[in-house]
């Protein structure tokens, strides 16, 4: 290592010592990936002495999405996160949210960074960075995200890089780090286009410690493929292959994938359908199900904010970037840039995102239990959902055991707007809705995704609305949350 560089070696402790109270932490990491690993456990470490010693200490942690628990958990358990933004889905975090300890904001991911930079969210006073490489000159390579964190590098006054040599050389090259303007547009016509540099630029001064790290993310591995998810992931792909002999939907359109079990499942099933023809990704978290595309020689590219392996997924990648090429089929950007608005409407993206309760008249709610308890935040699900070609909202038609209904007469909380649904998908069946009108959609949802033991309860409401209220979009306010009502009542949506 150079000279000037080695000199701001330092221990994980050392380095923790530099963080003040109050600071706002920008740091690197998206779904799970490319966090820092060591830092946090020694900020926390040193925050309970502080506290020990009667000396309040607290940081607002600004991220690219949600982290690992050697991170967000152990930042959330000492209770010195003050604030927390733009996505999180750590159960610690979450609580300590819901208990307001924690303030948060949740944004479209695509926002985030630009706000930041415009200052209307105040700027991190210090980035945090998990990093492959960084040289004397000031070139930063980042591991298994882009996320926020050319932004976060850019705005902070002071720099702290874990250089995490876990993934060797397998990830330099792979970044596209482009920062869009104010106005101006961003230049991708195909998803592996690459308009920018591999690397990130800063002032070297602006690196006050380097910790020295070779550890994976600790992302959990997949569950068992569901019936559920077997199911919802069959009806996209029936669905799929019937538009096409339609000739309504080329074959070379790119897909996003959302966070979790089915959309792996989805992704999973194309790679062994035999019909499938090769597919490019413009997603924003990739995650392990890429490798069955991969082996079955059925990947263009994939384009996104991470790659967010399991650990086994992790060692996969490495023993394959170089031996089977698969470096070349990646290509990581920040999260400005892989959801970007404008390059999802101009690729014809078809997205699939989960929802967490979706309403008969076509309203989804991805974010917030009754309203107001918040699960994981909206993520990229709105920047894709809204700018899609095609645009999928899929969840199981009920939740805990059959006491919550995933379908209800009127969401509690509002993320997508029924201008931004498409095709609601449930282990039930599947409803496009596109070009129907609210009672159309209604009826259509209720048949093909709810239930059966909550369709006549949904009917009934629907009916009793046909009857009692106006007749473009028939909600009756005195019932329409009777569904959320009893569950808190009752312990559950049925009667
Ligand atoms: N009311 C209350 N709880 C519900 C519920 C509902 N309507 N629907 C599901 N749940 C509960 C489940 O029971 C489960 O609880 P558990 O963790 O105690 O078992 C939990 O919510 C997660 O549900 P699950 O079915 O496992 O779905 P998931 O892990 O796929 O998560 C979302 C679903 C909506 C929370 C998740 O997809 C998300 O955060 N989406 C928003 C962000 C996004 O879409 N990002 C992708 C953009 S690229």
């Amino acid at each position: 290592m150079h000279p000037e560089l080695k000199s701001k070696v330092m221990t994980a402790q050392e380095a923790a010592a530099l963080i003040n109270n109050g600071e706002i932490l920008g740091i690197s990491g998206f779904t799970g990936a490319g966090y820092p690993k060591v830092l946090p456990s020694a900020l926390a470490e040193r925050a309970e002495k502080l506290k020990a010693e009667g000396v309040d200490f607290g940081i607002s942690l600004y991220t690219g999405a949600s982290i690992g628990d050697e991170c967000d958990g152990v930042l959330a358990r000492a209770g010195i996160m003050k604030m927390r933004l733009p996505y999180q889905s750590h159960a610690d975090v979450r609580n300590s949210i819901n208990k307001g300890q924690t303030e948060y904001i949740d944004m479209h991911l695509s926002h985030s960074a630009r706000l930041i930079r415009m200052g209307f969210v105040p700027k991190p006073t210090l980035a945090i960075v998990d990093a492959c490489e960084v040289t004397p000159d000031g070139k930063i390579y980042l591991t298994g995200c882009g996320g926020n964190t050319p932004s976060y590098l850019q705005t902070a006054d002071r720099i702290i890089i874990e250089l995490n040599t876990h993934y060797a050389d397998t990830l330099i090259g792979v970044h596209d780090i482009f920062i869009p303007e104010l106005k101006g547009n961003v230049p991708i016509y195909s998803a592996g286009d690459k308009i920018g540099k591999d690397y990130v630029q800063v002032d070297p001064k602006k690196i006050v410690a380097i910790v020295e790290v070779n550890l994976p993310d600790s992302l959990k591995a997949f569950a068992a493929l569901d019936d559920d998810s077997n199911a919802i992931a069959g009806y996209i792909l029936e669905f799929l292959a019937h538009e096409r002999k339609m000739g309504r939907l080329p074959e070379d359109l790119p897909y996003q994938s959302g966070v979790g079990n089915v959309a792996n499942a989805v992704l999973g099933r194309m790679a062994k359908d035999p019909m499938q023809a090769p597919v490019a990704l413009y997603t924003e978290v990739i995650q392990d199900s890429i490798f069955d595309i991969l082996e079955a020689d059925k990947l263009i590219v994939a384009s996104g904010a991470s790659v967010s392996y399991t650990i086994s997924g992790q060692e996969k990648y490495k023993a394959n970037a170089h031996a089977k090429n698969w470096k070349n089929k990646f290509v990581l950007r920040p999260q400005e840039i892989s959801n970007n608005p404008e390059v999802i409407r101009r690729l014809g993206v078809i997205s699939m995102n989960t929802a967490l309760e979706a309403d008969i008249f076509g309203h989804v709610n991805s974010t917030h239990v009754n309203g107001s308890r918040i699960m994981n935040g909206i993520g990229g699900s709105g920047d894709f959902a809204r700018n899609c070609l095609l645009g999928f909202f899929m969840t199981p038609s009920v939740a805990k055991g059959g006491k919550i209904s995933a379908i209800v007469p009127m969401v509690s909380h509002t993320d997508h707007t029924e201008h931004d649904t498409m095709i609601f998908v449930s282990e039930q069946g599947l409803a496009d809705l596109r070009g129907l009108t609210p009672i159309k959609r209604a009826r259509l949802i209720i048949e093909k995704c709810a239930h059966p033991s909550y369709r006549p309860l949904l009917q009934e409401y629907l009916d009793y609305g046909l009857k009692n209220s106006v007749l473009h979009t028939p909600h009756t306010l005195d019932k329409a949350f009777d569904f959320h009502k009893r569950l808190m009542e009752t312990g559950s949506m049925g009667v």
